[in-house]
């Protein structure tokens, strides 16, 4: 028999506006922003199912259908396929979700913050540590950042945040948090969210990686709105702090912050130079126009003097 995993649930809040990413997401999901040839939805799933998790739970909000229809079968298209003899794209078809997965998909009724979608997701959870995953956080690893997150679990038998270092000026756009050692993984001391460079403890910051006890439930129940009006997940994790031991786990790899613009450009960038297919191509591609020269100004006309008559 197959051994169950650690960590079965995965929750994936996709419920937010990506206001930054506007006006491409006023109407569509940032997490549906594809990354050369795949949603960063669908990177996020996988990264998830390579950890073990087979309860996939997406807490949702207005605007956002296209991201149950891409995880949903499509009879009529692969019916339209089957008769083109593009076997190919029908297993392209397929590999979106392997057949042993559940989706479940819950409604925030309103965007009250990370904290709160997380707290959706609750009912779907029960009493299991579960991963929380945020889609706009793509990190390219040899080792898949929640694979890496469950090893620590295994060790550890405790939350596990996944951290990165970022510079002093940039502590305002991040949970940050104080370990009480130095190294790949340690304990957290404290955790404040988006403290200004001065105030901040480190500059060690969350990323959008999460291994959690559902104890943090408990406490997002009880916390009230936090740094921007929102209900905050960070605030639910100090609150944990306080009862249970919480990991920061210095994760190996490349994050790109695909919830901004420049981000996602890198991401875009970085992923195609790694495509299997094009990438030798794509690189060429880029050498050209790194080479290429600025355009020659056209010759201005010497200015006329004097009055026109
Ligand atoms: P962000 O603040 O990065 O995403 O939230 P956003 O609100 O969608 O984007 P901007 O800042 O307006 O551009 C982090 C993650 O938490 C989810 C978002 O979907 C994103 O994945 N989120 C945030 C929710 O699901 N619900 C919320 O109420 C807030």
């Amino acid at each position: 028999m197959a051994r169950r995993p650690l960590i079965e649930t995965a929750v994936f809040p996709v419920a937010g506006r990506g206001t930054r990413f506007l006006p491409a997401t006023k109407a569509s999901p940032k997490e549906m922003l594809p990354v050369v040839d795949k949603p960063l939805i669908q990177y996020a799933v996988e990264e998830a199912l390579a950890a073990g998790a087979r309860r996939l739970v997406f807490i949702t909000g207005a605007s956002k259908r296209a991201i149950e229809d891409h995880f949903d079968s499509d009879l009529e298209l692969e019916n339209m396929l089957k008769s083109q003899g593009k076997s190919d794209l029908v297993k392209q078809l397929h590999s979106v979700l392997p057949s042993y997965a559940t989706c479940i998909y819950i409604r925030q009724p309103a965007p009250l913050g990370l904290g709160h979608a997380v707290l959706c997701a609750k009912p779907a959870v029960g009493s299991e540590p579960f991963f929380v995953h945020l889609a706009d956080d793509l990190i390219d690893a040899e080792q898949p950042c929640l694979a890496q997150m469950a090893e620590v679990y295994a060790a550890k038998r405790a939350s596990v945040i996944g951290c990165e270092v970022v510079p002093r000026k940039e502590t305002d756009k991040y949970g940050i948090v104080e370990v009480e050692a130095p190294g790949v993984t340690a304990r957290i001391r404290s955790i404040v969210e988006k403290p200004k460079p001065a105030a901040a403890p480190s500059n060690l910051a969350v990323v959008g990686r999460y291994l959690l006890s559902p104890s943090i439930f408990e406490h997002l129940e009880r916390i009230g709105r936090g740094a921007g009006g929102e209900i905050q997940l960070t605030d639910g994790i100090a609150r944990l702090l306080g009862e249970e031991a919480v990991y920061a786990h210095r994760f190996s790899g490349t994050r790109y912050d695909c919830g901004s613009k420049l981000g996602y450009l890198e991401a875009t960038v970085a992923y195609a130079l790694k495509h299997p297919q094009f990438g030798a191509e794509f690189r060429q591609y880029l050498r050209r126009v790194a080479e290429q020269k600025p355009a020659r100004k056209p010759a201005r006309k010497p200015a006329a003097r004097g009055r026109k008559s």
